[in-house]
């Protein structure tokens, strides 16, 4: 990765398919930014092994334990990562919440993917939530992270058809595939909108 490129830390828990995409964007030349760290606090996270196939660093930071609390598990989240300058840090499918002390390290500069058109259907299950509702449409958002769950000033969303046939599960691959591709543009923007307001 070259020095001018925004660097950017990827917080996941699973599967990691955004992250993926993210990291796929990233290896193309022109790409304003490069993927210096994954972190998982899942050692089984599937996601780490698609990170270490592109040859990017790798991080599992374990769930809370009795010993320690959720204050102890962000100082700690914010160390591992600190080191790696990261411009951006982006939370795909990162199942804790980040506290208002970690998020104040990178102010700004903390998103999420949400699969709803937040503020609809905010938390987990979001596209079991849609179909209950009987919504004809619904989608993904990328949003700024604050101490509220899905509640941070949004970005961008994508929509897409909520069909009389669907499932949680047919709902929730169609809104994947935006998903990969609103991630992906909205961080090649940011880093675009970072590297011109370094080089001004
Ligand atoms: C995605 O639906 C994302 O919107 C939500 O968690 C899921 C993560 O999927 N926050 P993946 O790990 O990126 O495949």
């Amino acid at each position: 990765m070259t020095n001018n490129k925004s660097r950017v830390v990827i917080f996941i828990s699973g599967r990691g398919s955004n992250m993926e995409a993210l990291i796929k964007a990233a290896e193309a030349p022109d790409s304003p930014y490069g993927v210096v760290l994954v972190l998982s606090d899942k050692k089984k996270a599937a996601g780490l092994d698609i990170a270490k196939s592109h040859n990017i660093p790798t991080v599992v930071i374990p769930r809370l334990t009795k010993e320690r609390s959720k204050e102890d598990y962000n100082t700690l989240l914010a160390e591992t990562i600190i080191p790696y300058k990261p411009d951006l840090v982006c939370l795909a499918g990162f199942m804790r919440v980040v506290t208002k002390e970690f998020i104040s390290h990178f102010p700004g500069k903390i998103i999420n993917i949400h699969p709803s058109l937040l503020p609809n259907f905010k938390g987990l299950n979001a596209q079991q939530q849609a179909i209950g509702a009987g919504v004809s449409e619904s989608g993904c958002t990328v949003h700024y992270v604050n101490e509220e769950v899905d509640a941070g000033e949004i970005i961008a969303q994508a929509k897409v058809p909520v069909l009389p046939t669907d499932t949680a599960e047919t709902l929730a691959a169609r809104i994947l595939i935006q998903e990969h591709i609103l991630y992906t543009k909205v961080v090649t923007a940011l880093a675009r909108e970072e590297k011109d307001s370094n080089n001004n």
